[in-house]
């Protein structure tokens, strides 16, 4: 399912949006122009042509824009100097990647020239990855497909077993039109334009991916995350009139990694309403053969996050096995995990 790990640069890896916008002001202002850092916003992600000949375009000044660039890249590296860190999360999940031979690559729309300097800065060296692509490497930038097949095809894998790690809409787009799986930071853009643009799971750093050692425990926390997403989108469909409290569920298969999403339907004849985790499981038995569970996610407005009530345990039951895990979740993200025999030691097993 995993055969490789993108991570486009900035916003991922480095947070360097702020200091690129105060090199792109400085760069305008050394030409009498007086833009906003504002002004670039809509251009993050896609490469500094772009970025700064978009900017020039708006406020009608003819630049050289091979020369706009070097500059605007000298003003940068002065304005980063060398004490930035990597953002939080990186140093883990690289060394998680590497200790499960996880092949990595550095997909960035920015050119080599401040690709060189970002990764310097935070300390990063070039031999971690096994392939770097920056925005030069194609002609069409994010949000095209080409800069993601292109590292694919320079790591010898399939693009539908990469998986990308994004912050910018524009690369979110060019990931899923490359046919990768996608995980969206939530570093500079909001949860709701990301996953409009097609992001399967959001996060918010990547120290929200635990420590791995090898690609099966990876494989697991992806589809957590991406299980997670699924019962946090039908969560508002519940039905839930007289209890007002909504619950959904996502229930992964351990055979085919399926992933079957349910909610609550309450009834006015009270004792009829059907839990969100009874709804995912039936949806899951009723598509295939032999149904057993690898992961629970339940996703609540609650705190602590709610805990499948002892009905919905003991139907689970039936379905579970020693590795079955059970994942609880509030709207603020806080994250319970359990063993699916911790939270019921002794079902009831009818045996005769
Ligand atoms: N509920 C679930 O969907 N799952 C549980 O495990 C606990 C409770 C629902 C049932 C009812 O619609 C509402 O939460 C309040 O009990």
């Amino acid at each position: 399912m995993v055969d490789a790990l993108l991570f486009d640069m900035d916003g991922v890896l480095i947070d360097s949006e702020d200091y690129l916008a105060q090199a792109a002001v400085a760069f305008f202002e050394s030409r009498k122009v007086k833009v906003k850092e504002e002004d670039f916003l809509p251009y993050v992600g896609a490469g500094e042509n772009k970025y700064i000949g978009e900017v020039a375009k708006k406020y009608h000044l003819e630049i050289d824009i091979e020369e706009a660039k070097l500059e605007t890249y000298a003003l940068y590296k002065e304005c980063i100097g060398d004490k930035e860190k990597p953002l939080s999360g990186v140093i883990q999940i690289l060394e998680s990647a590497q200790k499960a031979n996880i092949p990595m690559a550095v997909v960035t729309s920015a050119d080599r020239a401040k690709m060189e300097i970002s990764l310097e800065a935070i300390g990063l060296d070039h031999s971690l990855f096994d392939v770097i692509i920056s925005g030069e490497d194609v002609v069409k930038k994010k949000p095209h497909p080409d800069i993601y097949l292109l590292a694919a095809q320079a790591l010898g894998v399939e693009p539908s077993k990469c998986v990308v790690f994004e912050d910018a809409p524009h690369g979110v787009s060019s990931a899923k039109a490359a046919q990768m799986s996608c995980i969206a930071l939530t570093t500079g853009f909001s949860e709701q334009e990301l996953l409009t643009h097609g992001a399967d799971a959001i996060i918010h750093t990547l120290a929200d991916i635990e420590a791995f050692t090898s690609k099966q425990e990876f494989e697991h926390i992806l589809l957590r995350l991406f299980a997670k997403e699924v019962a946090k989108q039908v969560h508002s469909f519940a039905y839930a009139p007289y209890s007002h409290f909504q619950v959904g569920s996502a229930i992964v298969s351990k055979k085919t990694k399926k992933i079957y999403k349910g909610v609550n339907v309450e009834n006015s004849s009270y004792g009829a309403t059907i839990c969100a985790e009874r709804s995912a499981l039936l949806s899951g038995v009723s598509s295939e053969k032999e149904f057993v569970i690898e992961m629970v996610v339940v996703i609540s407005d609650d705190d602590p996050p709610a805990v499948p009530c002892a009905l919905c345990l003991q139907v689970l039951s039936e379905f579970s096995d020693d590795d079955t895990v059970v994942y609880l979740y509030n709207l603020k993200d806080t994250m319970l995990k359990y063993r699916f025999r911790e939270l019921l030691p002794h079902p009831f097993t009818f045996v005769r």
